[in-house]
């Protein structure tokens, strides 16, 4: 069995951001800043380290900021260099995409994920590829981002492979969820997918987290159009059938996850990677305890009532 290389990442950006209203009126919800960044650079520089070259999004109307995100800014470059702002100036040389790495193609309706991924059937071709939701943010050691780690397992497996991890029981209705099988090395047999399950129905607590290798025949089930939970196209299904025919493992990974299109995961993400950030590391820590002391003590206050 030869296995193919990963070159090409999708990238699903045309959703609506409805859970960030009003933030996301106007603004694209994957240009909201965790730390320096906005969530696609996050998870295109994932996608980077694990060595891919094309990077392909499934946009949708108002989403012009993201391709201008990793364009050339000659006057905004040229104003850095002239006041000597190199360091900055090289974050910025960093993140632009060189000539013919970035494609774009819409998604004219919000028909749901599995659609979103079918339209860039065409930009992927004949290919195995990795589908990354920029949604779900995987905190890692650097150098070792999660389609890293997905990259190297799949090098030795070959087929298809989603990145899992556990969640509480009450919580499964939220995600895709796999009904798992035996266990060869780091990867786990996937016998079956169910999207977003009621707790009592769920095979498994194994949420898949939003980061996939898929072979191209993923493309020939999506293109039946079924519409599955919240009457909306899913991936989920398209990937169960796929398992029938071929190899499908889930992975677990070492690293944490941050749902950054909730609200509450954002800050959260906000806290993680601002506590780990060189230059502001060190005040955000103190940031944070001066906050717990405050409550702490308002805590106190309001017992001792
Ligand atoms: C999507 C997928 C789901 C997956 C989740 C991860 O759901 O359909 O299988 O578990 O992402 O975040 P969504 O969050 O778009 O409803």
């Amino acid at each position: 069995m030869t296995i193919r290389p990963i070159r090409k990442a999708v990238f699903p950006v045309a959703g609506l951001g409805t859970r960030f209203l009003p933030a996301t009126k106007a603004m694209p919800k994957e240009m909201l800043p965790v730390n320096d960044r906005p969530l696609i650079q996050h998870v295109v520089e994932e996608a980077k380290e694990a060595g891919i070259e094309e990077f392909i999004f499934i946009t949708g109307r108002h989403k012009e900021l993201l391709e201008e995100h990793f364009d050339e800014h000659p006057e905004l470059q040229s104003t850095l260099k002239a006041r000597g702002k190199d360091s900055v100036l090289k974050k910025i040389e960093d993140l632009i995409m060189p000539a013919g790495a970035l494609f774009l193609t819409r998604q004219p309706k919000p028909l749901g994920l599995g659609h979103a991924i079918w339209c860039a059937s065409k930009l992927v071709g004949n290919e195995p590829f990795a589908v990354i939701l920029p949604d779900v943010l995987v905190k890692t050691a650097k150098g070792e981002g999660c389609l890293k780690q997905m990259v190297d397992v799949y090098n030795e497996t070959g087929g298809n492979l989603i990145a899992v991890e556990d969640v509480p029981r009450e919580e499964v209705n939220k995600y895709g969820i796999v009904s798992p099988g035996a266990i060869r090395g780091k990867a786990i047999e996937v016998k079956g997918l169910v999207e977003k399950p009621e707790p009592e129905d769920a095979p498994s607590e194994m949420s898949v987290i939003g980061r996939y290798i898929l072979q191209p025949e993923v493309f020939d089930h999506l293109s039946a159009f079924e519409k599955g939970a919240g009457g909306e196209i899913q991936l989920t299904d398209a990937l169960d059938k796929l398992i029938k025919t071929q190899l499908f493992n889930a992975m677990r990974f070492n690293g944490k996850t941050h749902d950054s299109g909730s609200r509450l995961g954002f800050i959260q993400a906000n806290m993680a990677y601002g506590l780990d950030d060189p230059e502001i590391g060190a005040r955000v820590e103190q940031l944070i305890l001066e906050y717990a002391d405050q409550i702490k003590g308002q805590h106190n206050v309001a017992a001792a009532e």
